[in-house]
């Protein structure tokens, strides 16, 4: 089973863009057309300034297209730790832009109309065999004035330990609310931008002259100023879609370490899980494991989509909203977001619409890009070790596979003509060689056999067996090679 399109993508025809093509200036420039870079556009522009959208591709065909899209302040068991690493007053304010931006999809949907399938529930982390930590995360959660309370009642086909529920929260679809509110917004498609210059965004297609440039990428594409790379990971996780199950109206979140998620949409239940850190799957199988997992608690189900998801992971799990670097006051960033893009998505965009025409929010603190700690400390010499073990391997591996042990339908590196090639074999036996470095900061890339990709272990830039890019924050593709026969 292979990465599909998700259910939402099937489902919706997207409205289209033109490309930029001429120069512009405008008050702010937004890259990225995904939920978070259309939200913040959104609010920009409704507090009266000239506002574009630069999208790479389409809009909403990175992440917002293949979230379970949740929209809820539970995530997982973040408070306790919030309160235990940032204090109570930081923990609040987690806590209070997450409810906010609950409420503020209620009233934008019912403002503008929109019909999404937004539906209000309850969300629930539950455990099979540790109640004692849901017990504290209820405590973290009271403590910080959230309404939520642990139970042993469920609508799921086993029992649990213990079940923690938040109540008010609520689902949607991700790309019906997308193109409701892009409609009201100055968006180009196909608009990569490729370099940025103070106020200067330099696309393929034509210059944007903008006073403030708001990144909302997934992953920041520049590397300095900033260092993100030095303070995110990118991991993936999977999605199983199955029709023919009972109803379940709540969220549900398992908290034992496989990080199992379900959730319903109309009659199609939506399981979530089998995680793993981009570039560290080098067996596959992991999609139909999750569909053997979803068959082992609902016996009747039957599979209709099953599809991946990728995730910017902060160090401390908390998402970097604010301005990019000191050294460029009129640059924003929103990214990080874990695996929680929906509520994050709201709390950015009324983040940075705050900071460009109050000064700052009132979220300032917890979500600061500056921020360091011990925690950021120990986070970044990781991620440094991380990078060095890609460049490491890059320069002192050694391929483990000669060509003919390449077989139809897979991939790997094997040592050709004194260098190393990427090389992937599809079932009519067509060979597609490519350099296996990545074009971000030079990491050797290991094989995807699950989505017969190239996957960089490094930062989580992905390519496709051809060497097209597919996820920065690399900005091109691989270069291809010949092989000799
Ligand atoms: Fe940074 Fe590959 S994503 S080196």
């Amino acid at each position: 089973m292979g990465n599909e399109n998700s259910i939402w993508m099937q489902d919706v025809e997207m409205p289209s863009f033109m490309a930029l093509h001429e120069d512009i200036t405008v008050d702010a420039a937004v890259i990225g057309g995904g939920l978070c870079g259309i939200l913040t556009a959104y609010y920009l522009k409704k507090a009266g300034l000239k506002t574009v959208v630069l999208e790479a591709a389409r809009i909403g065909s990175g992440q917002t297209g293949n979230t379970t899209a949740k929209i809820t302040s539970q995530h997982g068991t973040i408070y306790q730790k919030l309160i235990k690493e940032h204090g109570e007053e930081k923990a609040r304010q987690y806590a209070d832009a997450n409810e906010r931006a609950i409420e503020e999809y209620r009233k934008l949907v019912s403002k503008l109309n929109i019909d999404c399938d937004f539906t209000d529930c309850s969300a629930y982390l539950f455990t099979l065999n540790t109640p004692e930590l849901l017990e504290k995360e209820l405590e973290a959660a009271k403590q910080l004035g959230i309404n939520a309370y642990c139970t042993t009642e469920t609508e799921l086909p086993f029992r649990v330990a213990s079940a923690l529920c938040f109540e008010n929260q609520a689902r949607f679809h991700p790309l019906k609310f997308l193109s409701a509110v892009a409609a009201e917004l100055d968006i180009y498609e196909n608009t990569k931008v490729k370099a940025v210059s103070k106020d200067a965004v330099e696309t393929e297609c034509g210059n944007v002259k903008a006073k403030y440039v708001i990144f909302c990428c997934h992953y920041p594409f520049i590397n300095f100023p900033g260092f993100y790379f030095l303070k995110l990971h990118q991991e993936r996780s999977l999605v199983t879609a199955c029709r023919n199950v009972p109803q379940i109206n709540g969220m549900y979140l398992d908290t034992d370490g496989d990080g199992f998620s379900f959730r319903m949409h109309n009659d199609i239940l939506l399981m979530g899980g089998d995680g793993y850190r981009t570039g560290e799957n080098p067996c596959g199988g992991k999609a139909a494991d999750l569909q053997e997992i979803s068959k082992k608690y609902w016996p009747e189900s039957i599979s209709v989509a099953s599809w991946s998801a990728q995730d910017c992971i902060s160090i401390d799990g908390v998402p970097y909203i604010g301005r990019f670097s000191d050294s460029e006051p009129n640059w924003y960033v929103a990214t990080g977001f874990g695996k929680w893009g929906m509520t994050s998505s709201m709390a950015s965009a009324l983040m940075i619409k705050n900071i460009i025409v109050k000064g700052k929010s009132q979220w300032d603190d917890i979500f600061s890009p500056k921020r360091f700690n011990a925690t950021s400390a120990k986070g970044m010499m990781k991620e440094s070790i991380q990078a060095v073990r890609g460049l490491g391997k890059r320069f002192f591996g050694v391929p483990q596979l000669a060509l003919a042990q390449i077989q139809e339908g897979r991939g790997g590196i094997i040592e050709h003509n004194g260098h190393k090639v990427g090389v992937y074999k599809n079932e009519n036996g067509e060979m597609f060689a490519v350099e296996p470095y990545c074009t971000h900061l030079g990491c050797q890339l290991e094989w995807n056999p699950d989505e017969k990709t190239w996957d960089c272990p490094c930062h989580g830039s992905r390519f496709d067996y051809e060497g097209n890019l597919i996820d920065n924050p690399a900005q091109s593709g691989l270069n291809k090679k010949k092989i000799d026969l």
